[in-house]
C-alpha cells in the first residue's frame, strides 16, 4: 500500500456501522477486527507522519508505531495537538520509537514543557488558534516545512471535525465494523456547524473491499 500523491492528508476512521468511534464511557478498543488493524499499520507505514489529538492520547495511550512482522523498521513521525500540554509525562507516544513533536499553544508552564522534553520529544508552540485550540492548518503547514508531506490523521471526533471543516482532508480510509454503538456512542465527527447542503464536505468513493469481518471504504475529496 503506497500513498500516491505527496502533500496528502489522509483521515483514517475506524467506526461502527452507525459511525461511532467509542462507547459513551470512552471505551473504543477494539471496534474493528485484526485484519482492519493490520491494514491500519500498513497505512501508517506508507505515510511520513501520524497526527493525533490529546483527547486520543488521554483516552487510549496509543504508541502509533508500525507493528508488522515484515516491516523494515522505518517509523512515521508522530505529531500531537495539545494546546495546554496535558500530555502525561509517561505517555507511550513519548517513547522515542519515532521522531515526535507535541504542538502546544503559548503561556505553557515551563515545568510541563520540560517534563516532555526530558523524554527526548520536541515541544513547539503555535501562535495561531482555532477557537480555544491550536490551529490545525498551522500545524500541518509546519509539518510540511519539516518534510512531512504525507500525513495520516488518527484521532477522535474533534480533530477529525477540525481537519474536515478546514478543508484539509484529501482522502478517507474508513474501516466499518458490523456492530452498532447507538446514539449515545461518540460520533466519528464532532459538530461541523453546517447550514447549507451545497457547502458540505463531499467525497468520491474510490474503493470498497472486505477486510476480515469489516468493510474498508476509500474516498477522495471532490474539489470540483
Ligand atoms: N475508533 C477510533 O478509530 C478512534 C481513534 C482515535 C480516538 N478514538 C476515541 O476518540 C475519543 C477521543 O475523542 P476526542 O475528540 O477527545 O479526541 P481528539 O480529537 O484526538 O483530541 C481532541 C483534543 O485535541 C486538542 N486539539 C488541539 N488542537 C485542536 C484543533 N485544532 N481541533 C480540535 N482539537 C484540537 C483539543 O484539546 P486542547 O484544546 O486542550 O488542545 C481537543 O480536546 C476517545 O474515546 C478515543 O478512544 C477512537
Amino acid at each position: 500500500m503506497t500513498v500516491s500523491s505527496t502533500r496528502c492528508v489522509t483521515l483514517k476512521l475506524a467506526t461502527s456501522l452507525d459511525g461511532r468511534i467509542a462507547l459513551s464511557n470512552g471505551v473504543s478498543k477494539w471496534i474493528t477486527g485484526p485484519e482492519a488493524r493490520e491494514s491500519v499499520h500498513r497505512l501508517r507505514a506508507a505515510h511520513d507522519v501520524v497526527l493525533t489529538g490529546i483527547g486520543t492520547i488521554l483516552a487510549d495511550d496509543p504508541a502509533f508505531t508500525v507493528r508488522l512482522p515484515d516491516h523494515d523498521g522505518r517509523q512515521p513521525g508522530r505529531v500531537v495537538l495539545d494546546t495546554r500540554l496535558r500530555m502525561p509525562a509517561n505517555a507511550l507516544i513519548l517513547d522515542n520509537a519515532a521522531p515526535t513533536i507535541v504542538f502546544c499553544g503559548h503561556d505553557i508552564p515551563a515545568h510541563s514543557r520540560t517534563a516532555i522534553e526530558n523524554r527526548g520529544v520536541t515541544v513547539e508552540s503555535i501562535s495561531r488558534y482555532d477557537g480555544p485550540s491550536v490551529s490545525i492548518r498551522s500545524v500541518l503547514d509546519r509539518v510540511r516545512e519539516l518534510d512531512g508531506d504525507s500525513v495520516m490523521i488518527e484521532a477522535g471526533s474533534k480533530i477529525a471535525a477540525s481537519a474536515l471543516s478546514h478543508g484539509l482532508v484529501d482522502a478517507i480510509e474508513w474501516f466499518r465494523a458490523p456492530i452498532v454503538l447507538g446514539g449515545d456512542g461518540l460520533p466519528v465527527f464532532a459538530a461541523l456547524g453546517l447550514e447549507r447542503l451545497d457547502e458540505v464536505p463531499t467525497f468520491r468513493r474510490v474503493g470498497v473491499s472486505e477486510c476480515g469481518v469489516d468493510l474498508h471504504e476509500r474516498y477522495e475529496r471532490r474539489r470540483d
